[in-house]
């Protein structure tokens, strides 16, 4: 099975208020696109990985990957234009991966679980349980409920597909004006079944500056195991 991975690195981390475009921030000495990438590479069924990013040109430079597998291509307005624009380009594969650089945590094992998913059933996403209590607020900052958690999981990448199932998802909500902040939401409205796998809370998504404070700690983790 030959397997594509789309990698969304195009944002601006406007909230991360960085200088640089998140996805080329340091987490000690690699950028987010780089720890990001390095688990799919190590895979052989990976065939090919397109990384959309806000500028191509400067993106080859600043990266360490040198893989030939990997091409860069100019993201676009939103996640899924960006997204799009890495299928584009992608080729011919059987499997396709999208997944976000600003999840640079992502271990090979969640990998491998929502490949065996995506294979099986077409479509799988990681999540994790809420284990806080949720609430729906209205704009005027008034709680209006408490929606049960117990059918409620948070969706992490990297989402899996079938190929052809991504692309026409795709295709459609383009051609419908739909816009989706996952993938998966795109299949989702087709009427397609997507199987959940279950995530890692270190797969978070890095967001703010607590949240790279996060990410260090757990690199300092995993490079010093407790005895
Ligand atoms: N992304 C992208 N193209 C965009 C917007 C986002 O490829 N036009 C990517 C980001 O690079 C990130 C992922 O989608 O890896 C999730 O987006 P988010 O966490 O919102 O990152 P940013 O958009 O960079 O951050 P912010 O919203 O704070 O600006
Ligand atoms: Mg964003």
């Amino acid at each position: 099975m030959r397997i594509g991975l789309v990698l969304a690195a195009a944002g601006l981390g406007t909230r991360l208020k960085s200088a640089e475009p998140k996805a080329f921030l340091r987490l000690g000495d690699q950028t987010l696109v780089d720890r990001a990438l390095a688990p799919f590479l190590l895979r052989d069924d990976l065939a090919a990985a397109a990384v959309a990013v806000p500028d191509p040109a400067v993106a080859a430079d600043l990266l360490r990957h040198l893989d030939p597998r990997v091409r860069f291509v100019q993201g676009g307005e939103d996640r899924q234009a960006s997204v799009a624009a890495g299928l584009a380009v992608l080729g011919e594969v059987d499997l396709i991966l999208v997944h976000d650089a600003a999840r640079p945590l992502v271990e090979e094992a969640t990998i491998a679980a929502v490949i065996e998913a995506a294979a099986k059933s077409g479509a799988a996403v990681p999540a994790l349980p809420i284990h806080d209590t949720v609430k729906e607020v209205g704009s005027d900052g008034r709680v209006k409920g408490t929606p049960p958690r117990a059918a409620l999981v948070l969706a992490q990448t990297p989402q899996g597909f079938r190929a052809d199932l991504l692309r026409r998802a795709h295709a459609e909500a383009q051609a419908a004006g739909v816009r989706g902040t996952d993938d998966a939401s795109l299949v989702e409205r087709l009427g397609e079944p997507v199987l959940v796998v279950p995530g890692r809370r270190s797969n978070f998504k890095i967001t703010t500056r607590e949240d790279v404070l996060i990410a260090e700690a757990i690199l300092q983790a995993r490079a010093q195991p407790p005895k």
